[in-house]
């Protein structure tokens, strides 16, 4: 991807006069709250990049005709800022997240931008909202880039113009009692992705047409919809996380950590990547195969139905890990191997420990970018 340039150094601050009083940690719900500034960067084809601005957090401006309210030209990233043991500031793996970005704002004729620079002007932003920063373990400051097409025409086209935004939501653990394992039911009758699609690119469009899917799900009982491609129930993703499962091997008594691989209906996840960096770092040692293949829900049952289903668990930034109790498909409860009583694998939890290990910068790692 041929990205633009935008410098750093012409970044400015308009400082808010107003300042938010910090919500209790205990209180936090995910992305309702917000820091007291955003971060914006406008761009037109003639221009390109103007200069960074932080200002205080605020309402959009945008005539009823801008691209993005008719033609859906918005994609986003979603990634996190951590407090360490020290108080020093971390962002993990941004560069992914970037390389992202530029991924989806390709793909949707948006423009495209240097990461590094970005990543810059993000660091002075999250400086500048520390105090919104909760320091406890689960805790983080969520940071939503978003780029939208902002060029007032009902004409179909690229845009002409576009707006980068980040806002920033202090978050607190998303299961703030400790694990609590989902239900999840297949879905078959909706499609999340397909080759050739974009569920590989982080675009608004690709969610609103999972809420209705969910909800149906959720009349039934079940938290999250397990999103299933084709004839063969090939497993793709879980609500809107990466879906992994562990499996031992009928012959052979391996066990293998599988997901599935990126065929372009997969979205890139961040921590899908990393848990699969740490599997093959850690678990592969203990014996653990680890694959990136293609795998069905009848795989899945069958693996239950002999005792070799070990766990299964979704992978996000939102929640880290959030592991699955059982999967509804045909009728049937797929059970995914956890104990009475239990909320969480021992590879689920033992994966979360590891990546905290290094949002959180205990274990000092070249993923953890120090502001
Ligand atoms: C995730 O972090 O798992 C996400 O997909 C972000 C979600 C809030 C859209």
């Amino acid at each position: 991807v041929k990205v633009q340039g935008i410098d750093p150094s012409k970044l400015t601050i308009t400082r808010t006069t107003t300042p938010k009083t910090l919500v209790p940690p205990e209180e936090l719900v995910f992305g309702k709250t917000f820091t007291d500034h955003m971060l914006s960067l406008e761009w037109t084809a003639s221009s390109g990049w103007l200069p960074a601005r932080i200002i205080p957090y605020q309402n959009l401006s945008l005539d009823p005709a801008t691209c993005v309210f008719h033609y859906a030209f918005e994609c986003f990233e979603g990634m996190k800022a951590y407090k360490d043991k020290d108080g020093r500031i971390r962002l993990f793996r941004p560069g992914k997240n970037m390389e992202r970005l530029n991924k989806s704002a390709a793909r949707i004729a948006l423009p495209t931008l240097e990461g590094s620079a970005l990543i810059d002007v993000i660091s002075k932003f999250v400086s500048l909202e520390e105090r919104f920063i909760p320091s406890a373990r689960g805790y983080s400051l969520y940071l939503r880039p978003t780029l939208i097409g902002t060029q007032r025409t009902l004409g179909v086209g690229p845009p002409g113009s576009a707006l980068l935004f980040v806002i920033a939501s202090p978050v607190g653990p998303y299961y703030p009692t400790g694990f609590k394992a989902v239900s999840l039911e297949t879905t078959d009758y909706a499609v999340r992705a397909w080759p050739g699609g974009v569920g590989d690119k982080k675009l608004g469009a690709n969610y609103a047409p999972g809420i209705v899917p969910q909800l149906e799900a959720a009349k039934r009982g079940f938290q999250q919809n397990l999103w299933l491609f084709g004839e063969e129930g090939y497993i793709t993703e879980v609500g809107t996380m990466n879906f992994f499962a562990a499996i031992r091997d009928k012959e052979t008594g391996q066990k293998e950590l599988v997901t599935a691989p990126l065929d372009g209906t997969i979205l890139e996840g961040v921590t899908r990547d990393s848990i699969l960096e740490l599997a093959r770092e850690k678990l592969r040692p203990e014996g653990w195969l680890i694959s990136e293949r293609k795998f069905t829900i009848g795989d899945l049952a069958v693996a239950a139905d002999e005792g070799r289903l070990l766990e299964a668990f979704g992978a996000g930034t939102a929640a880290v890990v959030s592991p699955v109790r059982r999967i509804s498909w045909k009728g049937r409860l797929v059970d995914c191997g956890l104990k009475e009583g239990e909320e969480a694998g021992e590879i689920t939890s033992r994966m979360k420990d590891w990546i905290e290990g290094r949002q959180y910068g205990d274990e000092e790692h070249e993923w953890s970018y120090v502001i």
